[in-house]
């Protein structure tokens, strides 16, 4: 039973411990001074995802220095609509750019690149070569609306505004949209699993944007299906759910869903989520980022406030999203021996 000497993959399964296990969102990345140094011997962004090599290195640098209980694959959420057939580009300090933008132009103007994902599923392999046995390997994409809100505007966007206009104007067209991404996203997340994933976490970084019956359709219906169609390929695989900024919905989400484990942000108060969520439904989060920003007694009272809520519950620490690029090493390094005493 490789969940016995795994704690992140225990908890997941339901498994409360009492050390939690930990992982950081976006840990892989800026804020380590290792991966700036490869990032400007390689390259561009893109060119470190695709290189196997690189890409495997990166997810290993965070186990090697700080021994998170997870590692979470090097890749972006917006590998799925370059296999969809858009051009994808990350200009320095503009973030990304996806072309053809789906607001102006169809779908089917769109020839889909299925090869495009093949360069990760060798990071997988290479990766889950070289992970500690107590590690355990995690896979992601993005869930269909936020990876939709993307391709619509081909850029990141203010309130999601062309996404959200499009699915009230046509709903038919966008449902193509979403359906294109779903299933893009279950072979995706299928061939990690099969290169050697452990779990899957779905992002849904937009979630809070959408209004309560829109967030039923378009956040919830096709979560829902991506979860039990992956299901049915992999049984025993957890997906967790991350529906950044849902707020009151998260019941909803929870229970419709289907998913094994939600992912809370830093907004969510951990004492009605301990509360209020489906009794033994693993919560992963949800520290603010800002407050590992702080480190000291700011730090501190925070982590201890998540992990005191969430004790008699399967918890998975983590933040409440993406560590950011100025994050000090010495205050993540606090954080470690706070959760782990
Ligand atoms: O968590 C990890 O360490 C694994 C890798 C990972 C990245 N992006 C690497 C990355 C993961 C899980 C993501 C998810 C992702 N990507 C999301 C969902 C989570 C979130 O943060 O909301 C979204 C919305 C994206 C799309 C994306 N990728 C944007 C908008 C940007 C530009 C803004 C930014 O943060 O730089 C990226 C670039 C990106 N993805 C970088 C990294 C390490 C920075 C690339 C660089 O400049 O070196």
């Amino acid at each position: 039973m490789p969940g016995r000497t795994k704690p992140l993959l225990a908890t997941l399964n339901g498994r409360n411990q009492a050390i939690k296990p930990i992982w950081l969102m976006r840990q892989a990345g800026r804020y380590l001074p290792e991966y700036r140094r490869l990032r400007a011997a390689k390259g561009g962004f893109l060119e470190l995802v695709y290189n196997p090599d690189s890409a495997a290195e990166i997810t290993l640098q965070p186990i090697r220095r700080f021994g998170f209980d997870g590692a979470i694959l090097f890749s972006d959420i917006l590998i799925v609509p370059h296999a969809l057939g858009q051009d994808l580009a990350f200009e320095t300090g503009e973030g990304p750019r996806l072309s053809p933008p789906l607001a102006d132009f169809d779908l089917a103007a769109l020839t889909p690149v299925p090869e495009r994902l093949s360069p990760i599923y060798r990071t997988v392999e290479k990766v889950k070569a070289a992970l500690p046995p107590e590690t355990t390997f995690l896979g992601f994409a993005g869930s269909p609306w936020t990876v939709a809100t993307y391709m619509v505007a081909g850029q990141g966007s203010k309130e999601q505004a062309d996404a959200r206009r499009l699915a009230y104007r046509d709903p038919a067209r966008f449902s193509k949209i979403i359906g294109a991404i779903a299933d893009t996203t279950v072979d995706y997340l299928s061939g990690q699993i099969e290169a050697g994933v452990e779990a899957v976490q779905l992002f849904d970084s937009w979630a809070g944007s959408l209004s309560p019956t829109q967030f039923e359709r378009w956040v919830i219906a096709p979560t829902a299906q991506i979860v039990s169609r992956l299901r049915d390929r992999h049984p025993h695989v957890p997906v967790i759910g991350f529906p950044k900024g849902a707020g009151g919905k998260l019941g909803a989400y929870a229970r419709e869903t289907g998913i094994t484990a939600i992912g809370l942000d830093e907004t969510v108060d951990p004492l009605w989520a301990a509360r209020e969520l489906p009794d033994g439904l693993p919560v992963q989060g949800n520290l603010d980022p800002l407050a590992l920003i702080a480190g000291g007694e700011a730090l501190a009272s925070a982590a201890r406030r998540i992990l005191s809520a969430f004790e008699g519950r399967p918890h998975v620490f983590n933040l409440g999203h993406g560590i950011l690029p100025d994050t000090p090493i010495a205050h993540v390094e606090q954080l470690l021996e706070l959760v782990r005493q």
